[in-house]
């Protein structure tokens, strides 16, 4: 058993990488914090007398640039505060970190510059209004959608200049005909009337000396486009749409000019442009013969165009963005392009399908080329085929995802702007002539987070289990965490992301996005008295009064939990512990005597349980086998238990004393209620047997957890290779096997390809994670559920044990100063590794088996230890470096 010299340094030099400042990945502009915390990672061990010496050079619009120094002992390395004074709102920061010796000689390289600025931090210094058409538009959605522009004159070229942009809908801006940024879908979906997100863009390379023109694109979006299902809501949250616009300007000499969007001063001007309607579920016409060439370049007459009318928005709601933007990641290339039979028109048209191989939030970009004007093509989006070859659109229920397009008989690119679709197909309507790859640029989005965790081993539909899994997150991660990304809902539903998160946290950097989403969960709690099922609330049918639910509400408590877990930084946890508090005590105030979950929530549904259990018909996913109190019960102790390490973390001592004793009294009550002595639960189901496990209820009672451990792994036995657990179990049922022992049966669960099983779903084509179990029956007919999706991250929670079970990497302490090393080989694997970015560096666990060896290959990042614990083997505390081990099994 040979262990590599870690720390040997060959080079002596200790560098510093990966600076970064609060959760934002790399550079940004517009944050919040005027006191920003920064991290970075060591790629040796510092020497013990090392320092570490940070420098700033800082500059505040039409200010001074300043640099500025400090010398810091090199702990902590990771969300470190602020060294200097203040950040005040538009200040630009570059910033670097080096490793120094005691008398301040380097040691190492300096870090990469990091280039961050504070946005508007106060909301008076938005001098500039809401904007919108001045004309009476229809109340309903479908309306046609208008452009906005002005001119403006500028004394020289900007050394600098910074547009900060947001919406009453959603926008996007040209300046001198040229696009800004590279986000869309600008501001993204907040709690409007509660807040909305304003962006920062760097427009100083767009701009010229002279006369300017800036030119915003105006979209319905989330704002007052129509939302959800069953008819959906439109209007929401208003039934104006608007642009605010602030560009702020330094010119070489050190003087400013501001231009503010505002109805009054006559130089903002609307008209309609040639988006005829765009919906984010429905889809974008676009008619180009309405196009206004030049109209956000200078000197375009706009003598026709209209006088902007002013949206009021209360500008004490703007904020700062916390998350990163959505983009445009990869491109996916066709896999195959077939003129369908049969569709040949006399005017020399015909309909193509494509494949693009992947299912996920994406958009065509087509090269509309040979149309003759009013020319119209036709694009429809879908998830999977029907057995007879044709798009599956019944699932996408009102979405219908069909973009069009009319020409004005000049050849384009064009790409839809306001609406986004989930699929792998597609079909174009009214094409002339061939098509071919060469004509489609199809563009995956999502919010740009950075990736931190991957997994791979020795069966290839296991990685694609994987893959789907991560798929169907970026998919879904778009803004907000949503169910799903084509039909009409695309709602933040509140159990789905609970039951995600850790596997989520593991593979990108969440933080910023989450939290971002929790602050409207507290909003929502605030203004509902409770969790809504989904976060932005939008009062649909059955839905329309929130009702606290289990797992759905509880993701107030596990959402925070899991982010504190895998990032380590309390203030998130202080940020929400209002949130977590509110409802540890709501709920208590619905339990029996006894400490049982029983209360009825005030609606048809009552309790979803253990959600989309596959015995449950398909118009009924919440008739599941297990009981709903077991179910709500199990998972409100669990919340307790997490409020009160959360109460700790923060030294709340007095919160911390009642949620324990709150603990104590729900897991009393669940014993009593469900469990028997003998072992057996009050419902014999692998999801009863699992939550009492994996949730700790039976620490206190190692008999019955050996017995229910037992119960539990021949109930998988007897299943056949068959899951039988919903939304609420899925997740833990692995965990509980190997929390007792049963990894073999966990494995033989994993590896099943029968239906329901994760891999059946691989091996009928799934390239995410379905919905339903059988969102595709194995003769290839669609579930006949009105509720089919075949991109819904929930199921894909079983990732969690690929990481920390199969790879096995898994934090004990929260942030991965510490973590368990702790895979356990199985399932027919000879090999499996997996690795994750922590906030200290890579951490990554590889093992293979040959002849009865082990060999494990761990790396443990600077700043962190490590503890290998596989059964069988001695534990052992491993610290930053590279080793290698091999055990005889
Ligand atoms: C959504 C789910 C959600 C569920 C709750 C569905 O329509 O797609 O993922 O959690 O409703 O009832």
């Amino acid at each position: 058993m040979a262990a590599a010299p870690h720390n040997a340094n060959p080079t002596g030099t200790y560098d510093v990488t990966h600076l970064r400042v609060e959760h934002y990945n790399g550079d940004v502009l517009g944050i919040g914090e005027s006191q920003p915390r920064l991290s970075w990672i060591y790629t040796e061990t510092p020497p013990e007398d090392a320092q570490l010496k940070v420098t700033v050079t800082r500059h505040v619009l039409g200010g001074e640039t300043r640099t500025e120094e400090t010398y810091l002992p090199t702990e902590p390395s990771v969300l470190v505060p602020w060294q200097f004074l203040p950040l005040t709102s538009m200040e630009e920061v570059r910033a670097s970190v080096q490793l120094v010796t005691p008398n301040h000689e380097p040691l190492g390289a300096p870090s990469q510059t990091l280039r961050f600025e504070t946005g508007i931090l106060d909301f008076y210094d938005y001098w500039a209004d809401f904007v919108g058409p001045s004309w009476a538009e229809p109340e309903t959605d479908h309306r046609h959608l208008p452009l906005v522009r002005t001119e403006i004159d500028l004394s020289g070229k900007p050394a600098r200049a910074r547009l900060y942009m947001t919406a009453c809908g959603v926008v996007e801006a040209e300046i001198n005909g040229q696009r800004v940024g590279d986000d869309v879908l600008c501001p993204g979906w907040t709690v409007y009337d509660r807040r909305l997100e304003c962006w920062t863009y760097d427009v100083t390379d767009q701009l010229i000396a002279g006369r300017n023109a800036m030119g915003f694109w105006l979209g319905d979006g989330w704002y007052r486009g129509r939302l959800g299902f069953d008819g959906g809501r439109a209007n929401f949250y208003g039934d104006r749409i608007g642009v605010l616009a602030q560009l702020e300007i330094e010119y070489a000499d050190g003087t400013r000019a501001s231009v503010y969007s505002n109805s009054w001063d006559g130089t903002w001007k609307a008209t309609s442009g040639p988006i005829v309607c765009s919906d984010l579920y429905e889809g974008e016409h676009y008619d180009a013969r309405l196009e206004h060439p030049g109209w956000s370049q200078p000197g375009f007459d706009d003598s026709d165009w209209q006088p902007v009318a002013e949206v009021f928005y209360e500008p004490q709601h703007l904020e700062c963005p916390e998350l990163p933007p959505i983009r445009a990641h990869e491109s996916n290339v066709p896999v195959s392009i077939t003129r369908v039979d049969g569709t040949d028109m006399n005017d020399g048209t015909a309909t193509w399908l494509i494949d693009f191989g992947q299912n996920c939030s994406q958009r065509m970009r087509v090269h509309m080329r040979g149309l003759n004007a009013g020319d119209t093509v036709t694009m429809r989006h879908a998830e999977v085929l029907e057995p007879d070859g044709t798009l599956a659109t019944r699932t996408l229920r009102r979405g219908q995802q069909c973009d069009v397009y009319t020409s004005n008989g000049t050849d384009a690119w064009w790409e839809p702007r306001f609406t986004m679709h989930g699929f792998r197909y597609a079909t174009i309507e009214g094409w002339r002539g061939e098509l071919t790859a060469d004509d489609i640029d199809c563009r995956v989005y999502h919010t740009d987070m950075e990736r931190t965790g991957w997994f791979d081993s020795s069966n290839p539909l296991l990685n694609r289990l994987h893959d789907n899994a991560l798929w169907s997150m970026r998919s879904n991660f778009l803004s907000i965490p949503t169910d799903c990304p084509q039909r009409d809902e695309r709602l933040g539903w509140t159990g789905d992301i609970d039951l995600f998160a850790p596997t989520a946290t593991y593979l990108y950097d969440t933080q910023g996005f989450l939290t971002n989403w929790l602050k409207d969960v507290r909003n929502e709690q605030k203004a509902w008295g409770t969790v809504p099922f989904y976060v932005p609330f939008v009062p649909l049918r059955v839905w329309a009064i929130p009702q606290a639910i289990a797992i759905w509400g509880d993701a107030a408590v596990a959402v925070p939990w899991a982010l504190y877990m895998d990032g380590g930084d309390t203030r998130v946890l202080e940020k929400t512990y209002p949130l977590v508090t509110a409802w540890i005590d709501e709920v208590s105030g619905y339990l029996s005597d006894d400490g049982v979950w029983d209360r009825e929530p005030q609606y048809c549904l009552g309790q979803l349980g253990d959600w989309l259990d596959p015995s449950a018909p398909p118009e009924d996913p919440a008739l599941a086998m297990t009981e709903k109190t077991l179910v709500a019960t199990a998972y409100f102790a669990r919340s307790c238990a997490h409020a009160t390490a959360i109460a700790h973390a923060l030294g709340r001592a007095q919160d911390e004393a009642r949620f324990a004793a709150l603990t104590a009294k729900v897991t009393q009550g669940f014993l009593d209620r469900f469990t028997h002595l003998d072992g057996t639960m009050t419902s014999d189901t692998q999801c009863a047997y699992a939550l009492a496990i994996a949730f700790g209820l039976l620490d206190d009672e190692p008999v019955r957890k050996v017995k229910a451990g037992n119960r539990l792994a021949e109930l998988v036995r007897e299943s056949g290779g068959r899951v039988s657990t919903g939304f609420a179990g899925t997740p833990f049922v692995l965990p509980a096997l190997s929390m007792t022992g049963h990894d073999q049966e966990a494995y033989g669960l994993l590896m099943s390809t029968e239906c329901p099983s994760w891999l059946y779903q691989v091996t009928m084509g799934a390239t995410t994670t379905w919905e339903r179990w059988d969102s595709m029956c194995p003769d290839g007919t669609l579930n006949p559920g009105g509720m089919t999706s075949f991109n819904h991250y929930a199921l894909g929670s079983v990732c969690e044990w690929l990481h920390s079970r199969i790879g096995g990497l898994q934090a004990i302490e929260p942030g991965w100063s510490k973590f368990a090393v702790c895979p356990q080989p199985g399932g027919g694997l000879n090999h499996a590794s997996t690795s994750h970015l922590t906030p200290y560096g890579m951490a990554s666990s590889a093992w293979s088996v040959d002849d009865d060896v082990l060999a494990l290959d761990v790396t443990v990042p600077v700043g962190t230890t490590a503890e290998i614990r596989i059964a069988g083997v001695e534990p052992e505390t491993l610290g930053a470096g590279t080793h290698h081990r091999e055990y005889t099994l």
